[in-house]
């Protein structure tokens, strides 16, 4: 049971999802529940593959506009095709599946984490801080009216790579600093070191509809 001690302080009872939610799902309330073992394998082998995928293609596509163009031009990718290449990911599965990455810290304000997303990232933040390491991932079940949906959570550190548009401001060039400020007026994910909590990927997808 030890092995699941990151899943047991996400039981919440009630949750209400806010902010950047869909329409639909504003102010209905939700119960949010720790996955049973089996759930938990499904949840995680599922989880892990599209999360897996999501990290490669994203890395792939700014290591190439890295190349082409350096980091001014891979900002500029990150800008435009970061959430397109992230419906394609989900578009790749047999089931439909929603993917976001997000964090405390965020520099596109699309990425806002909803009020359960919040809770992970502290979760995730507090751990790191407590006891020097990341768990693997959080999985939660959520039930909804009669939809029941699976939720995965990835961290992710901070690693050398991540530095160059992430790191500190004033190790940044003029150009990718301006470009970084005119994009993101309101950037809130510099000044990170390597090591550091960045953020989640975060799947989720319906599990069951009709027997909850
Ligand atoms: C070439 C610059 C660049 C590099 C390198 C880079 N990022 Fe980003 N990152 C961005 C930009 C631009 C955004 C905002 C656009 C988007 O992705 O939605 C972003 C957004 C994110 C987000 C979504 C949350 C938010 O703040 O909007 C996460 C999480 C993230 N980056 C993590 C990482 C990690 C982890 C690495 C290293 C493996 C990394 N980034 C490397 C430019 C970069």
């Amino acid at each position: 049971m030890r092995m699941l001690q990151w899943l047991v302080p996400l039981l919440v009872i009630g949750w209400v999802f806010s902010g950047c939610e869909k329409k639909e799902r504003e102010h209905l309330a939700v119960k949010v529940m720790v996955p049973d073992s089996s759930e938990q394998v499904a949840i995680t082998a599922f989880g892990d593959s599209v999360a897996t995928m999501l990290m490669k293609t994203l890395k792939k596509a700014v290591l190439e506009a890295m190349e082409a163009g350096g980091p001014v031009n891979a900002i500029q990718v990150c800008n435009t095709k970061a959430l397109p290449l992230t419906r394609g990911v989900a578009g790749r599965f047999e089931r439909p599946v929603d993917i976001k990455r997000t964090s405390t810290r965020i520099r596109n304000p699309e990425n806002q984490p909803d009020s359960l997303e919040k809770q992970v990232l502290v979760y995730f933040e507090k751990q790191l801080r407590e006891t020097g390491t990341l768990p693997p991932y959080v999985a939660q079940v959520i039930v909804k009216g009669d939809t029941r949906y699976y939720r995965y959570y990835k961290p992710m550190k901070v690693a050398p790579l991540c530095l160059t548009c992430h790191g500190d401001p004033k190790n940044m060039g003029e150009p990718l600093r301006e470009t970084l400020k005119r994009l993101y007026p309101r950037d809130q994910a510099t000044g990170y070191q390597e090591g550091d909590f960045r953020g989640v990927i975060r799947v989720e997808w319906v599990a069951a509809v009709g027997k909850n």
